[in-house]
């Protein structure tokens, strides 16, 4: 079996952070989301994982390499232009051959992995087999209609009136029938070669083809809220752990993790929250749910429910900062100088809730 994860996409939902960087590197729970996608692989036995690029293909090979790092063979494939799920399926078939595979789109997380799924399709004779989980918005969503006895009758890509409340999470197994199906269909609406419809194809011809409902949680990290929600979810799973400095005057409540280097003084961590590698947190105040990645430093701050990503400084805020997804090398300070005024350099689409 194989692993085939899609990793490119423009990632407009979550601008301004996406202008410069890959959505499925945004760490959360301080680390990247693709990163977690090639473990839950790995972890359910696949080593050998195709990972398709887009424009934003040299950082995600720079932030993965050859894949040693966690024990697989990463081969990488190039799309040109974003025409589509079915399309980059279509552009592996070199890297996958008539083998079985998984498809996990790069900017997913599952609570509990696929290993058990993987099993079953691996020993089982289905053509494919997907994912569907109950969600309240599935108009964003892929959707899947099953009668009384569980069968799939349609899936439909991101209905305007949903026939469910099924959606397709973003993992798919197949086998080699999918080669047909990939040539058959056409392009959607929205232009875009769409897995939903290859599968739907599948479905038509008489494939065997198997829903499984998952029941944990399952986030598409796409928006901002989303990743406060995985961040949200994930760290509540980790558990405690301090490796870095705490001094006598800080107190960390709850589940905590202090990583290498990190130093913690005069503060207060309410967990779940996690504190990066040589970050710096003083006189400071971090909340629940919050991630602070890497060599940051926050001090005479309150934060909550966010997520901070490396070489960011928050210093001297009158009021916490609290929603809120912070890139890379940002600076948030107070602004002493008269005429009393906010001070801004804002990328394009960026989005600031002043008091
Ligand atoms: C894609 C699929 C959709 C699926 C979703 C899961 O949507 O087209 O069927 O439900 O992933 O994450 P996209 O995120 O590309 O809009």
């Amino acid at each position: 079996m194989k692993g085939l994860v899609l990793s490119g996409g423009k990632g407009t939902r979550l601008r301004p952070i996406t202008y410069t960087s890959a959505k499925q590197l945004v760490p959360v729970a301080n680390k990247p989301v693709l990163f977690r996608v090639i473990e839950t692989i790995r972890d359910a036995g696949v080593e050998d994982i195709g990972i398709v690029i887009g424009s934003t293909g040299p950082e995600v090979r720079a932030a993965v390499g050859d894949g040693g790092r966690w024990g697989v063979r990463i081969t990488y494939i190039e799309q040109d232009e974003p025409l589509g799920l079915a399309h980059a399926v279509k552009i592996s078939r070199d890297f996958l051959g008539d083998d079985r595979f998984v498809m996990f789109l790069g900017d997913n997380c599952i609570q509990g992995g696929i290993a058990p799924l993987l099993q079953q399709f691996g020993t089982s004779d289905f053509n494919a087999q997907i994912v569907l989980k109950q969600v309240a918005t599935p108009e964003q969503y892929g959707v899947a209609v099953l009668d009384e006895r569980g069968q799939i009758v349609r899936l439909i890509e991101k209905p305007r009136q949903p026939p469910s409340d099924l959606a397709l999470v973003g993992i798919y197994m197949f086998d080699a029938s999918i080669w047909e199906a990939v040539e058959a269909i056409r392009p959607s609406w929205r232009g875009e070669l769409e897995i939903t419809d290859a599968i739907q194809w599948l479905v038509e011809h008489g494939r065997r083809v198997f829903p499984y409902i998952h029941h944990g949680w399952w986030i598409d990290t796409g928006k901002k809220d989303d990743m406060l929600e995985a961040n949200r979810l994930i760290l509540e799973e980790m558990p405690a752990s301090v490796e870095g400095f705490v001094d006598r005057d800080s107190h960390l409540i709850g589940k905590v993790i202090v990583e290498r280097g990190a130093e913690i003084i005069n503060s207060t961590i309410r967990g779940p929250a996690i504190i990066g590698e040589q970050t710096r947190i003083i006189n400071a105040y971090i909340g629940p749910f919050t991630s602070i990645y890497h060599h940051c430093v926050i001090e005479s701050a309150e934060i909550e429910h966010s997520i901070v990503l490396e070489h960011c400084t928050i210093r001297d805020l009158p009021h916490r900062l609290e929603d809120s997804l912070i890139g890379r090398h940002v600076e948030v300070t107070r602004s002493p100088r008269k005429p009393k005024a906010y001070r801004l350099v804002l990328g394009d689409h960026s989005n600031v809730g002043v008091l």
